[in-house]
């Protein structure tokens, strides 16, 4: 057994970068690194970080200013050493700059690498020759492969990547350059792994993929599983009592998919599929590949298949060459649809992607009214639903304690957080039925109607 290290992990950004801290941890566990809550004193920081707009990459930067005063006082004694590296989208867009910029970063790879953390350790702690490390490939062997097959113990609600990657090159977005190629694992791979989790007390599972339904994982007899049939053999893991998979895309509801919704009750009724805007031409400049209607229809299909299915999204408005008609344009399509939860965001330039480089960049105060009046709406509308759920009874799958002595915070099958009072801490872990007495703009709350469920959440009845 090694010696004990502390390793501080900060993540940036999206499920998936959550899932690979993770991972990371898992690989560097063997050689003694154990997580810690604290950059002060670590042996080792990493930063996984992301590139996805521009603030989000900025607060690196000013992070690694506070890292290097620890790293400073940790290595003063002339003995002891921080390694730090920078992980993730950012290290992989932007590494050879980063390191010239930061001298005090020993280490940088891409979100294919971290598989090879191992071998980047044992040189950046090498007591003479000591080398600066920068792995930004994008390998020919295949991460998962080399990644530990064990997975340490997760929440009672676990991430599990299944897909990687991304082949549509929307013309904003760097995640195509950031993380490569679609890639899918095989689909006993991804069983196994939750197999694991679920051994080891998770009960709810969301599948993680840059385009989670592209997926089309090697079957173990030949052929290739789609998401919906991976949904159905993860369906009938015992002890597995809830699936959700993130992020979809729109092109990639596929008839397979529709009907998992309408056949598998273990599924959430909740679907996060972003349309990011509502006007045709900004949908096609944006190189979505759908139109309004076809988002429509789509939406539609899926209500059909399973009635009681909501949906969250994502926005961007100030899209280049976005007109005032055209924002209406998403305004109404937020109207006609409606979604429970949403993220919307201010068009971000970034660097070497096709809409940076569009004319008519949409000016700062427009995007800003713009996204007030978007918020608003989607705001009004997230309430609306969390106050229609008044009287509704819920399963709602218990997680943490609250913030008030002896809440326990769990979430309903529409990711909304419900606190509920008075329940034992054993209860942790434990779906239950409440009945919702308290609707506010982003949580409910609810008490107990029913003995704890044990074993399944089989039955939706929240119609
Ligand atoms: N794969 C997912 C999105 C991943 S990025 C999909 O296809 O929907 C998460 C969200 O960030 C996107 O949905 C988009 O709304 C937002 N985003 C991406 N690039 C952006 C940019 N340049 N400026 C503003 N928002 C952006
Ligand atoms: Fe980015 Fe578009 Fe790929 Fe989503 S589908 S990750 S928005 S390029
Ligand atoms: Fe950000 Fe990379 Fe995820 S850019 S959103 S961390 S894929």
């Amino acid at each position: 057994m090694s010696e004990t290290k502390k390793l501080f992990v900060k993540t940036y950004g999206c499920q998936m970068n959550v899932y690979d801290s993770q991972r990371m941890q898992d690989v560097l566990a063997p050689l003694g690194y154990q997580p810690v809550d604290d950059p002060k004193g670590a042996d080792m920081v990493i930063l996984n970080t992301c590139h996805i707009r521009e603030k989000a990459s900025e607060k690196v930067f000013s992070d690694l200013g506070r890292i290097r005063k620890h790293k400073k006082a940790k290595e003063a004694n002339g003995k002891d050493r921080m390694i730090v590296a920078v992980a993730g989208c950012v290290a992989q867009a932007e590494g050879a700059e980063l390191m010239r910029r930061e001298p005090m970063v020993d280490m940088v790879f891409g979100p294919q690498t971290y598989h090879r953390l191992p071998e980047m350790v044992a040189r950046a702690n090498r007591a003479i020759g000591r080398d600066r490390i920068i792995d930004t490939d994008f390998p020919a062997e295949e991460k998962f492969d080399h990644l530990p097959e064990q997975v340490s113990r997760q929440g009672f609600s676990a991430f599990l990547a299944i897909q990687e990657g991304c082949d549509k090159f929307c013309t904003f977005c760097v995640v195509p350059y950031t993380r490569g190629a679609e890639y899918s694992r095989p689909g006993m791979d991804v069983i196994n792994e939750a197999r694991q989790l679920v051994a080891k007390g998770t009960r709810e599972i969301t599948l993680l993929g840059q385009n989670v339904n592209a997926y089309h994982g090697a079957g173990p007899t030949g052929g290739e599983w789609s998401l919906g049939r991976l949904l159905r053999e993860l369906s009938d893991i015992d002890g597995l009592d809830r699936i959700r998979y993130t992020t979809s895309h729109p092109r990639d509801v596929d008839d397979d998919l529709i009907a998992a919704h309408r056949d598998l009750p273990k599924l959430m009724p909740f679907l996060h599929l972003p349309v990011q805007a509502g006007s045709d031409r900004v949908l096609q400049a944006m190189n979505r590949k759908h139109d309004g209607a076809g988002y429509r229809d789509i939406v539609a299909k899926l209500k059909d298949a399973c009635p009681d299915l909501a949906l969250s999204s994502d926005f961007i408005v100030g899209f280049p060459g976005e007109s005032d008609k055209d924002f209406e344009d998403t305004m109404q399509m937020v109207r006609d649809i409606t979604f429970i939860q949403a993220f919307s965001f201010k068009y971000s330039p970034r660097p070497g992607t096709p809409a940076s480089a569009m004319e008519l960049q949409v000016p700062e105060p427009v995007k800003t009214e713009r996204i007030m009046r978007l918020q608003a709406l989607l705001a009004e509308q997230q309430l609306e639903f969390n106050r229609n759920c008044l009287g509704r009874e819920m399963d709602v799958l218990l997680e943490r304690f609250g913030k008030l002595d002896g809440q326990l915070v769990g979430k309903s099958p529409y990711m909304q957080p419900v606190h509920v009072s008075g329940l034992p801490e054993t209860a942790l872990g434990q779906i239950v039925r409440l009945k919702i007495i308290e609707a506010l703009p982003n949580s409910l709350g609810g008490e107990l109607v029913d003995t704890p469920v044990q074993k399944r959440d089989s039955e939706r009845n929240v119609a």
